[in-house]
């Protein structure tokens, strides 16, 4: 939630700290989740050339250039360190690997045995080229652009360990869940207490806000589980974080929560909230932003199809959600074929 400590003159400065402290800004900020990425053609150059998607994520130079990237194109108000939110299994030494067109493969952890193994105290060194990015990223930031760090959330990312990638269903994850919950909880606190040594390690090394991504928050059932899955384990990371840096701005995004992101942005204590495209903008108005700043909702898909369309869809949103604590974003990443003169626009009407 919005602490009076953070209105400090500091963040008057930089309009996503701004909003994040519970102000309204005369031009909304603006960035694009997935900002550096595939829809960029420097961006294409560089993945070519490196050899894999993780070689870029542990090399502090490219991890670096690309997330300056969208920023000297768009001069957006934050930039988003590049990395993913699966390197935190990859760092506790689970397999992974990015085939082209599918997407993440990893070996799949669901027993006690392999647990066990998970090797917590290799986070931090794992995930020095990460720091040593944000360090390089941080000196040639313009001062009004926040950097952001992230992480993914711990239901999200064992979404991805149980299934060994991505799902469409996530029965196998589900169906652990409910049989063992014992097990799952074991391995959701594991990834509850790396993820708060990773988000502190990244605010030590200049991140000025931090994001948490439920992307699959939307498939937890309301028995109990979203509560459980989604709900305490970001609520746990929170005080984490904030005992160390109690300053620090925290913004959750639980993909698809629906009426529950009510819930979320009360028991969690996050700054802000990113709404996915699917929330009625009234609702945000009436029930999130006199909490927390919201921060959202185009269509990923609007904004690659139409050019007309989202310039209005645009207005629409700054029109109702403009006035108080508020972000400009999408209600998902950025897609590939995404053309550039449509983001263009977009930050052109934003801009007014
Ligand atoms: O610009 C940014 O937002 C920073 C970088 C970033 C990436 N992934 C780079 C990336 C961030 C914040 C993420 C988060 C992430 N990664 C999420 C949460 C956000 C969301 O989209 O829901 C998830 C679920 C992942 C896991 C992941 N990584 C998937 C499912 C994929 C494959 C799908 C795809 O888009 O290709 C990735 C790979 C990935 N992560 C790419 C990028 C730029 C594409 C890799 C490439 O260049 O081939």
């Amino acid at each position: 939630m919005i602490t009076e400590q953070q209105t400090n003159t500091d963040t008057a400065k930089i309009p996503i700290l701004h909003a994040l402290a519970g102000n309204s800004n005369e031009t909304p900020p603006i960035w694009l989740m997935r900002q550096a990425g595939r829809y960029l053609s420097e961006y294409r150059q560089i993945r070519k050339d490196a050899g894999g998607f993780l070689n870029m994520c542990y090399s502090p130079s490219l991890a670096s250039e690309v997330t300056l990237q969208p920023i000297r194109r768009f001069n957006f108000d934050a930039a988003i360190i590049f990395s993913d939110i699966l390197v935190i299994p990859h760092a506790m030494g689970v397999g992974l690997d990015y085939i082209n067109g599918e997407g993440p493969v990893l070996e799949k952890i669901t027993s006690d045995e392999r647990i066990d193994k998970l090797k917590i105290d290799n986070i931090l060194p794992h995930l020095e080229p990460v720091f040593e990015a944000l360090r390089k990223t941080k000196k040639e930031l313009p001062e009004k652009t926040a950097l952001v760090g992230f992480a993914g959330a711990p239901w999200t990312v064992a979404t991805y360990m149980v299934e060994g990638g991505g799902s469409k269903q996530f029965a196998e994850v589900k169906t652990l869940a409910y049989n063992n919950p014992v097990l799952f909880e074991r391995l959701i606190n594991i990834l509850v207490d790396s993820t708060i040594t990773y988000l502190c390690a990244q605010v030590e090394a200049g991140a000025q806000v931090l994001q948490i991504f439920d992307s699959w928050a939307a498939v937890l059932a309301d028995d109990g589980s979203f509560e459980k899955w989604c709900i305490e384990p970001i609520a746990k990371i929170v005080s984490g974080v904030k005992e160390k840096y109690p300053n620090i701005p925290i913004i959750g995004f639980p993909k698809g929560a629906g009426l529950r992101y009510e819930q979320f942005i009360h028991k969690t204590g996050i700054d802000g909230v990113g709404i996915d495209y699917s929330v009625p903008l009234k609702f945000a108005a009436d029930k999130l932003q006199p909490h927390v700043c919201v921060q959202g909702n185009m269509d990923p898909l609007l904004l690659a199809s139409d050019k007309n369309m989202a310039v209005k869809e645009a207005k629409r949103i700054i029109s109702i959600l403009g006035d108080g604590p508020f972000i400009f974003n999408l209600g998902h990443g950025i897609v590939p074929h995404t053309p550039i003169e449509h983001v263009q626009a977009l930050i052109k009407t934003v801009r007014g």
